[in-house]
């Protein structure tokens, strides 16, 4: 899949998020601008005696490299409930930097298990700065995620970060316990993406909820929420991969095959290609050979399915946001169908 867009210069909101921007109205996007500023701070703590030295340095590259900030985005439209204005923001910009921080953590980490060359259309710091440089970079965000939420003082908010962070680990080790299976059902290959992708986005809305105007008796319904457009955003990221151009998602086409990663898409099309079906997927291991299995994948109805999926999904996540007390409920939609709109 290909996390999120290419680029973020300056701390600008990509440009396909404005339309949801300008509806979410001018303290979301106040809010996400305190966001990205202090997730800066954060990650060049002043407390730490002497500094983070070169964590800081990679760590702000990293941040500053991109990313629509969508869970960020939820954290905020959750928090604000019926409450018009929305809520002052501290504890929520809080969750939101947590949130955002541990979803960066992954992806370093991530590259360094796919030993992958480029994130949004940058070299990886895997790539520049080796494993290591990886590793700590990631730990060093991990661990600014937790003290960012804890100084809430609200023990369940950062139990619910925990247990998302556990849940993508786990989400992680399936994967790469599933990496080249003809095997992979797709059961399985939806258990495996709810613990690494939506368990994130279903803590971005529980936190909203948690901390903002909503309160905890709407955390389930709202994380439900989350937990639906996150499996669908999974879902589309693992679609591009497979069939989107590399001008668009900062990446080559078929990553996942050369990872060995069995997708939706991959797995529909072994259901209706003899040919795709007899491959043994550890014989992909040039772009050139992921390039060709992309475009037989392509011949199948696959793609179209596996979208297919997501929209429902998408579609289920809005019913069920529908029948919520929420004032901006047209915001949530937008994100929602955001998610399965896209390119990158
Ligand atoms: C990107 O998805 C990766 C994730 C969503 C989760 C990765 C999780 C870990 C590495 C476990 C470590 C977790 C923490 C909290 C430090 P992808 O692999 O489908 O996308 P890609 O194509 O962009 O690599
Ligand atoms: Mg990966």
């Amino acid at each position: 899949m290909s996390a999120d867009a290419p680029g973020r210069a300056g701390g600008q909101a990509p440009e396909e998020l404005r339309p949801i921007l300008d509806a979410a109205g001018e303290q979301t996007e106040r809010m996400l601008a305190e966001t990205e500023l202090r997730l800066a701070r954060i990650a060049a703590p002043t407390e730490l005696p002497g500094g983070a030295g070169e964590l800081a340095t990679r760590a702000g590259a990293t941040l500053a490299a991109g990313g629509k900030r969508l869970r960020p985005l939820l954290v905020f439209l959750c928090g604000a409930g019926a409450a018009d204005p929305p809520p002052a923001g501290e504890p929520l910009v809080a969750a939101a930097c947590s949130v955002e921080l541990i979803h960066m953590a992954a992806l370093l980490h991530d590259d360094v298990l796919d030993r992958a060359p480029l994130r949004r259309g940058l070299p990886t710091v895997f790539a520049t700065d080796g494993r290591d440089a990886a590793v700590s970079t990631g730990d060093h965000l991990f661990a600014r995620a937790f003290g960012e939420l804890a100084a809430t003082g609200h023990a369940g908010a950062v139990q619910t970060l925990s247990i998302a962070s556990s849940a993508l680990v786990r989400g992680e080790l399936m994967q790469r316990a599933d990496a080249w299976s003809a095997d992979v059902v797709v059961a399985r290959y939806l258990e495996r993406c709810e613990l690494k992708t939506a368990s994130l986005f279903e803590t971005a809305c529980r936190l909203g909820a948690l901390l903002g105007a909503p309160g905890p008796g709407a955390a389930d319904r709202l994380g439900s929420f989350g937990r639906q457009i996150g499996l669908a955003f999974q879902i589309l990221d693992d679609v591009l991969d497979l069939a989107g151009a590399p001008g668009q998602t900062g990446k080559r086409r078929g990553t996942d095959l050369l990872d060995g990663t069995v997708t939706l898409p991959l797995i529909y099309a072994r259901e209706e290609s003899t040919e795709l079906a007899a491959l043994d997927l550890r014989s992909v291991t040039t772009p050139e050979q992921a390039e060709s299995v992309c475009a037989t994948v392509a011949e199948t109805a696959a793609f179209e399915r596996a979208t297919a999926l997501a929209l429902e999904l998408v579609a289920d996540a809005k019913r069920g946001a529908a029948s919520m007390d929420l004032d901006r409920i047209e915001v949530l939609d937008l994100v929602a169908d955001s998610v399965v709109a896209r390119v990158s």
